[in-house]
């Protein structure tokens, strides 16, 4: 096949051909919405880093459900803002800790949507780390029970999936095992199995509150220089009952989602985190570049290199382009 038998522009003329032959597509019910829930009544406050993005009491998560529904996006992840932080994070786990709350107040008021907790103590624990320290650093082992209680928390609330974020090893098991014992043994596990160190993570840290106060996170997620080592943690996640394996981030990160979906029979997600976010909106907003084409260009080079679910900010202004074009 050479030209001009072959003519690669034939099948590129028309807006019908385009997409006739077009290989991936984006759809509102494959991402998931992330949503920050802090304490009070009536607020809705704009994260300064992430324009768009709001953290919102507890009260007004069923206006928030309505519009997610109302465009397809069927799904949210919750963060929450605790109103106090202690060594072991136990607000993480509490009765009536602030997840908890919001969890019970989406299944009341927006039955329809699918509500998946990211599971981490960061945002609960004083010192901002993922886990329980001994001296400086974060015991591994005695950090699993709390994740574990914290998942079962959220399942208790009535959480339809978890999604452990924390990066300890055997955390996935841990989490099974006491979903299981509880009469859990439905709710899925979404695994931030690969989950690197990442700088893309800044945005975030301030909308959740959850930098740590000293050190960093390189002694629990990954070295951004290594992708043999992202197959051994995703390995290890499947053999402990994931029901989903996560990259994050996405964007710099595209050849580990590649490598995972060609590995791996399991269904992939990515999270594109609040740094991709908040580039794109920077430069569109200064009218470097056309925020709406740049976001559909990357959310669909992340489903392009094989994930099947995206986690992003962008959930909502990508689900109204896909209704409007
Ligand atoms: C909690 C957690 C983080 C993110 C998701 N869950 C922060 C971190 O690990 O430091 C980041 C999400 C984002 O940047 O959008 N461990």
């Amino acid at each position: 096949m050479v030209f001009p038998e072959y003519r690669p522009r034939r099948m590129r003329q028309n807006d019908t051909f385009r997409a006739m032959i077009r290989e991936t597509r984006l759809a509102p019910d494959q991402m998931i919405y992330p949503l920050f829930v802090m304490p009070g009544k009536g607020k809705r406050e704009e994260i300064p880093s992430m324009p768009g993005v709001h953290r919102i009491s507890v009260d007004q998560l069923g206006r928030e459900a309505k519009e997610c529904l109302d465009i397809g996006v069927r799904s949210v992840i919750l963060f929450g803002l605790p109103e106090k932080k202690d060594p072991m994070g136990s607000g993480a786990h509490a009765r009536d800790g602030i997840v908890q709350r919001a969890i019970r107040e989406l299944k009341n008021s927006a039955p329809d949507l699918t509500v998946v907790t990211d599971v981490c103590l960061c945002e609960y624990t004083d010192h901002g780390h993922c886990g329980c320290l001994i001296g400086n650093e974060v015991d591994n082992d005695a950090t699993l029970e709390l994740l574990a209680l914290t998942a079962l928390s959220h399942a208790r609330a009535g959480a339809d999936m978890v999604a452990p974020s924390d990066m300890m090893d055997g955390r996935v098991g841990e989490i099974r095992a006491q979903l299981d014992e509880n009469n859990f043994h439905m709710v899925p596990i979404m695994s931030y199995a690969v989950k690197y160190a990442s700088a893309f993570y800044g945005p975030f840290r301030d909308a959740a509150d959850c930098a740590p106060q000293f050190g960093d996170r390189r002694s629990y997620q990954m070295d951004p220089a290594n992708s043999r080592e992202a197959l051994r943690e995703a390995t290890l996640d499947v053999d402990e009952g994931a029901d989903i394996l996560m990259v994050k981030p996405a964007v710099a990160y595209l050849d580990i989602i590649s490598r995972l979906h060609d590995e791996f029979d399991l269904p992939i997600a990515a999270y594109h985190v609040s740094g991709e976010y908040a580039m794109i909106k920077a430069a569109a907003q200064n009218g470097w570049i056309d925020g709406d084409r740049v976001m559909a260009e990357t959310l669909l080079s992340i489903k392009r290199a094989g994930a099947d679910i995206i986690i992003t900010y962008f959930a909502k202004d990508m689900a109204r382009l896909l209704q409007n074009s």
